[in-house]
């Protein structure tokens, strides 16, 4: 077994040894975690490397791990709250655990990137993600670093981005799911939620790109930020910018992709990463389970 030792740098933690095998899959985001059963509870010390190993890498792997739904709710659960999500649809015990994918009749649908629950007011720390059943080919998964996609905005661009508000909203993606009556009830119980377009993470203070092309709508501070010419271009200028930052997102040097199979889960962490579940497998079978940890009111 090899242990490795996560830096104070690297990880934004104490340094902490680790009982597993850790092997990055990219330069950039990701690492596959190796001899470890989750199966069992977690001790305090794999919960604190594997803590600090997320926050190095912002998406771990675990292959070959067949836990039930009641351990992946107790494994999720560790790392935080977790939330029930208000559109999709439930496992039948585990209210914790949404059901994605797609069927033969409708597709998965989070072909868009985008960090989980951005339009909430404390938006997730956390997803944990587990396959059940996955085609053979397709199905894959891309994550992105976010903190690297900000850290190589020009510095320019960077400048402008200071002190500028989003607005993130669920309507847009989900509404088309739901009757004029069922929009109205969620518009109503979750309103707009406004974030920083740069957050700074609350464990490493990573500043982080934090708007996405499936839930970030509009900027609500553009015009007093920016000199612009008011009915010629603020809302046009506006929306390129915006434009410009979902695209940071689909370059493919921030990006690692992953090869499902059944009892792979990943862990991410959404306050740094986006990800998108590519659409290429329909009308074949895709299930999976995803647990979703409550996170920080982004600053
Ligand atoms: C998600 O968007 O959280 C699900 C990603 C996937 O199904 O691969």
């Amino acid at each position: 077994m090899q242990a490795i030792t996560e830096s104070p740098s690297q990880a934004g933690s104490a340094a902490i040894e680790a009982s597993f095998s850790i092997e990055p899959m990219s330069p950039t985001i990701g690492a596959e975690i190796g001899d470890i059963d989750l199966t069992r509870p977690l001790d305090d010390g794999q919960y604190g490397a594997l803590r600090a190993a997320l926050l190095k890498h912002k998406l771990l792997v675990f292959r070959d791990q067949d836990i039930s739904a009641a351990q992946q709710v107790a494994l999720a659960r560790r790392f935080g709250e977790l939330e029930v999500h208000p559109v999709f649809p439930h496992h039948p015990e585990h209210p914790e655990l949404v059901m994605l994918g797609g069927d033969s009749k409708i597709p998965g649908r989070e072909n868009v990137y985008h960090s989980d629950v951005s339009w909430r007011a404390r938006p997730s720390m956390g997803s944990m993600l587990r396959c059940i059943e996955c085609p053979k080919v397709g199905g894959d998964t891309i994550w992105v670093n976010m903190a690297e996609a900000y850290a190589r905005l020009p510095e320019a661009t960077r400048t402008a981005l200071d002190g500028l508000i989003a607005v993130h909203d669920l309507l847009p993606a989900f509404g088309t799911r739901m009757t004029p009556e069922e929009r109205e009830a969620r518009r109503a119980a979750f309103p707009p939620a406004m974030h920083p377009v740069v957050r700074t993470h609350p464990e490493t203070g990573e500043r982080v790109l934090y708007v996405n092309e499936a839930f970030t709508t509009h900027l609500a501070n553009y015009i007093e930020k920016h000199e612009v010419r008011f009915g010629f271009d603020f809302r046009l200028a506006e929306m390129d910018l915006l434009q410009y930052l979902y695209r940071q997102a689909a370059a493919p040097e921030y990006q690692v992709r992953l090869k499902w199979r059944p009892n792979t889960i990943a862990f991410w962490d959404n306050r740094s990463t986006q990800h998108y579940a590519i659409q290429d497998y329909f009308p074949a079978r895709r299930s999976m389970l995803r647990a979703t940890i409550i996170g920080d009111v982004p600053v």
